[in-house]
């Protein structure tokens, strides 16, 4: 088993001071609130446990129970761990309410694969799903994280993962789209090696004129509550769904799909010029399958399954 390296220790104290104040308002803001975009992904995941049959769920980063609480009613026992107490003591509280033992819950970290196992004993589940957590991962631990899933399951249960859709930086116009054009397309050192002394002040010329095209003041940061650090102050990477889905396959899941959501009709900059028509005109695109997700959907979730040994 691959241990935590102190990079990865020093992102979780970090991601564990800025959920800490969260545990009570999470599913508040997040969910339930009218101003947040509403959790379409929910449904998403409800219909395809419902297509599988789904009877024991493990939930990978459950916060604070804010998925398992609206899976309820489906029949299926449900579990879950959580990095930061305060979520987890949430997320207890909660399903209590729902008649779920206590047991069912605890604390513990995607890095580890003892994590995925309840306290009172070693589970193979029929699914497992890890949304809002990947962000939070040092690149190095993606591996890691997605066969901690695949072997948490039973051989051919179900895994759904969620990300942050890096590809939608394409679509935004902001300080995204400059970090994607100019540190994951364009790769300028190697273009200055390929060029002469001449042209490679040009080229420094053409890249801060790629530059200037973004608005680089947008999205505004996320801070966090009191001194906590905020969501764009703790690491909360994004992932290309094509290197996703093959890590995902390396990792011992087979029949990947990427199911995209949270579209946005236009840039979400122009939201705000008609803010009511471009929530409904949004979700009206919301299709897991359409190609246009790749760009303009910031979250997707891979669905696979664990292959046989
Ligand atoms: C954005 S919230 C998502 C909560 C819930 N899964 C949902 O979709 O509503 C992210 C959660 O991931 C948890 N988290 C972050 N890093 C984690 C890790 N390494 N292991 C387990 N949980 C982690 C945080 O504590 C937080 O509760």
């Amino acid at each position: 088993m691959k241990r935590k390296t102190n990079e990865s220790s020093a992102i979780e104290d970090n991601i564990r001071h800025c959920y800490s104040t969260w545990g009570e308002s999470y599913y508040r803001d997040y969910y339930e609130s009218a101003t947040a975009y509403p959790p379409v992904h929910t449904a998403i995941v409800r219909k395809r446990l419902e297509a599988d049959k789904v009877r024991t769920l493990l939930d990978a980063g459950c916060g604070p129970a804010s998925m398992l609480r609206d899976l309820d009613g489906l029949g299926i026992d449900r579990y879950g761990f959580d990095l930061t107490p305060e979520m987890v003591a949430e997320a207890k509280r909660v399903m209590e309410s729902q008649g779920v033992a206590g047991g069912h819950i605890w604390q513990g970290s995607v890095l580890e694969r003892t994590s995925f196992s309840p306290p009172t004993g070693a589970s193979a589940f029929d699914a497992a799903i890890c949304f809002g957590v990947l962000p939070h991962v040092p690149s190095s631990a993606d591996g890691q994280v997605l066969s901690n899933l695949a072997s948490s399951v039973r051989e051919g249960g179900l895994v759904m993962v969620e990300a942050r859709n890096q590809l939608f930086a394409l679509f935004t116009l902001n300080r995204y789209s400059h970090a994607f054009f100019l540190e994951s397309l364009v790769d300028l050192p190697a273009l200055k090696r390929r060029a002469s002394p001449e042209e490679a002040v040009r080229l420094d010329e053409a890249a801060s004129f790629i530059g200037r095209q973004f608005r680089m003041d947008l999205p505004p940061v996320r801070q966090g509550k009191g001194s906590e650090p905020g969501y764009d102050e703790v690491l909360s990477r994004t992932h290309n769904p094509f290197e996703l889905r093959l890590a995902a396959e390396r990792a011992g899941l087979r029949d990947v799909s990427v199911l995209f959501y949270h579209y946005h009709c236009m840039p979400p900059m122009v939201e705000s010029i008609l803010p009511d028509f471009f929530r409904r005109a949004s979700l009206a695109m919301e299709d897991p399958a359409d190609w246009r997700g790749h760009f303009m959907a910031s979250a997707f979730i891979l669905a696979g399954y664990r292959a046989e040994r």
